[in-house]
């Protein structure tokens, strides 16, 4: 324990968690996740309000916690409650790297909106850092400003999209390994090549196609836009499979849109969860801003 679960807060919203009749969490309209407005992240969480947000976790998945409003300590003390904090190997234009504590824009320099994304990887279904041998476990993004209409995130439940999955699709992937290759994803996505140090740093690697949660243990598909091909299948098969999955999961049934609101800090869990950005709003004209945090996670099984 970090001294965050440090005995305090002795405000209503922090005790909450503790009542057995008024669960802290309300169940989202839909297939995944759940919110709050009773909690105060500002102020040190007491130990059984940390139990209670990391079950919920656990359970849902996708947690929306409203009216925050968290400078980057506090994000980061919050998000360190679910294990060690991802450092960061994405490079900015000014040859700069990101902060582990970091924001996710749509202004330029001058702070002016860009009609274009600056990451457009962003917008593709993914799961982050599956490139890496320990990809990240939980991805948390506060709103800082929020254009007037859309600027949504999507989410797309791994785990139904197996389930639903007919047995003998089941059969056919269970034990495959896909290839996860950060320069396969910048090529499928249009963005710009990594660098070879880049490279050299993240080599493709595989991982298993169907990943078990180590909590729940529930097996879920573990695909996106690194899934570059299958282990041992020949390439064309091996991507027709891979398109095929992702279509199947991320129909609207496994879907969750999450419309930002002012004060609204979200984090889901990339074990079992696709995500990407939608564009559904003027990048050119209005202003999308979200701090963002990772947290590290471990050897996917
Ligand atoms: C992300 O992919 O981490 C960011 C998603 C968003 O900007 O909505």
């Amino acid at each position: 324990m970090t001294s965050l679960h440090a005995p305090a807060a002795s405000s209503a919203a922090a005790s909450a968690a503790s009542s057995a009749t008024i669960p802290l969490f309300t169940p989202l309209d839909g297939i995944i996740g759940a919110e709050t407005d009773r909690l105060d992240l500002s102020r040190p969480l007491d130990d059984a309000t940390v139990d209670a947000v990391r079950t919920a976790f656990r359970d849902h998945h996708l947690l929306v916690i409203r009216n925050q409003s968290l400078d980057k300590e506090r994000m980061y003390r919050f998000a360190e409650l679910f294990g060690p904090i991802e450092g960061h190997m994405i490079r900015l234009a000014d040859g700069s790297k990101w902060d582990a504590v970091h924001t996710i824009t749509n202004l330029d320099a001058a702070g002016n909106p860009v009609a274009k994304p600056f990451i457009s990887s962003n917008y593709f279904w993914h799961t982050d850092k599956s490139f890496l041998r320990e990809p990240s476990l939980l991805t948390m993004l506060q709103a800082v400003e929020l254009p007037p209409n859309g600027g949504d995130t999507q989410f797309a439940d791994m785990t139904a999209a197996y389930d639903a999955l007919p047995e003998a699709t089941r059969r056919r992937i269970d034990g495959l390994k896909s290839v996860q290759s950060l320069e396969f994803m910048r090529r499928y996505t249009g963005s710009a090549p990594p660098t070879e140090d880049d490279i050299a740093a993240a080599p493709p690697i595989a991982h298993p196609l169907v990943r078990t949660h180590p909590e729940t243990g529930r097996k879920s598909l573990y695909i996106g836009m690194y899934s570059s091909h299958i282990e041992g299948m020949p390439e064309e098969e091996g991507r027709a499979l891979l398109e095929e999955l992702l279509e199947h999961a991320t129909q609207d049934r496994f879907v969750h849109t999450h419309r930002w609101r002012h004060g609204d800090l979200v984090f889901w869990d990339n074990r079992c969860l696709l995500h990407r950005a939608t564009a559904n709003y003027e990048m050119g004209k209005h202003r999308r801003v979200l701090m963002r945090v990772v947290v590290k996670g471990s050897v996917p099984e």
